[in-house]
């Protein structure tokens, strides 16, 4: 029986602005959005019955419907109805690295592994583009999920310009364990508390969407200045979490003590990330964030900052 094991990267937001309301009751957003080498692995294999399993070795992953990775072998099976009746029902397992409710996409990479694993797994021949049109039905964050690296978002989300890579730079990721924000509640609030601000006509938003490709931070990207990348890092969405949230609040002060390119929130958080120019400067910030703030609740990682997205594990 076919078994394929994917590798599933987290990725943290470099640039987070929301511009608008969209008629589908989504947020109009400009990001730029950066893939992690912290990471999940998934395999996926045909059961031999009709039914879709989820495995996770994570307490707070569910393993019914409600889980993305579930969503997205049921979307597969209902695009290819005939794959799924040749080759059957589908397990797949979660090994899971990412934290939950961080901020760092873990659901939607975990989703975006699926449908590359499904696509390989079935004989699909589907393009990277086809599968993150089929990963748009699933969240905003999948579309990059399956390419990874460091690209433009605008839209939802899931609209994406390429940049330049990264992959020199390191990151130091912070969260702690027993909190959790909810994506919907940020957004929602955000709304409530700013939507004053918001863009509406479509000119507006247009050139808002154009003007972002000439942002200070994607010119700094191109120019690979870690310096200004880390001094351009924004995030609307701290505005309505970190008043919210005081021990996230503090725990982003304290990593602004050290020695880094730049701080910010990842996503709706609750993850805080100080970026690094080297691995020996992401290893000396976590001491010294353990030291500052030794609560065993308190996650950190120092990893790095990869040009890619969903890969095969060898
Ligand atoms: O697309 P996804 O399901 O990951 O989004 C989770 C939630 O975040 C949405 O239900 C919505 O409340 C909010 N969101 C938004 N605008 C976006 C992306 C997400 O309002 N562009």
């Amino acid at each position: 029986m076919q078994a394929y094991s994917l590798i599933a990267p987290a990725k943290i937001n470099l640039y987070l602005e929301i511009i608008g309301d969209r008629p589908d009751g989504y947020h109009e957003l400009a990001m730029v959005l950066q893939s992690v080498a912290l990471a999940d692995h998934i395999t996926v294999r045909a059961n031999g019955t009709e039914r879709i399993q989820v495995h996770c070795n994570h307490s707070e992953v569910p393993a019914d419907q409600t889980n993305l990775a579930y969503k997205a072998v049921a979307l597969m099976a209902n695009q290819f109805p005939d794959a799924f009746s040749q080759f059957g029902g589908v397990e797949v397992t979660i090994d899971k690295s990412i934290p939950v409710g961080a901020g760092l996409a873990g659901g939607s990479t975990n989703a975006a592994a699926v449908l590359v694993g499904v696509n390989l797994m079935w004989g699909l021949g589907l393009t990277q583009v086809e599968i993150q049109e089929l990963g748009a039905k699933l969240g905003s964050d999948v579309p990059f999920c399956v390419a990874g690296g460091t690209a433009i978002a605008t839209g939802r989300g899931e609209k994406l310009s390429p940049l330049p890579s990264l992959d020199s730079l390191h990151v130091v990721l912070a969260k702690y364990r027993s909190l959790s924000v909810s994506t919907v509640w940020a957004y929602k609030t955000y709304r409530n508390q700013f939507s004053s601000s918001y863009i509406s006509d479509d000119a507006g938003l247009e050139e808002r969407r154009q003007r972002v490709h000439s942002g200070a931070i994607v010119g700094a990207i191109a120019q690979h200045d870690g310096g200004a990348i880390g001094k351009l890092l924004h995030n609307d969405l701290e505005k309505v979490v970190l008043p919210e949230y005081p021990k996230v609040t503090q725990l982003r002060e304290t990593l602004q003590l050290f020695n880094s390119l730049g701080v910010m929130m990842s996503g709706s958080g609750p993850t805080v990330f100080a970026l690094a120019e080297s691995q020996a400067q992401a290893e000396a910030i976590s001491s010294q964030l353990r030291a500052a703030l030794p609560d065993p609740d308190l996650e950190i990682w120092a990893t790095k900052l990869i040009a890619n997205g969903i890969q095969l594990a060898h």
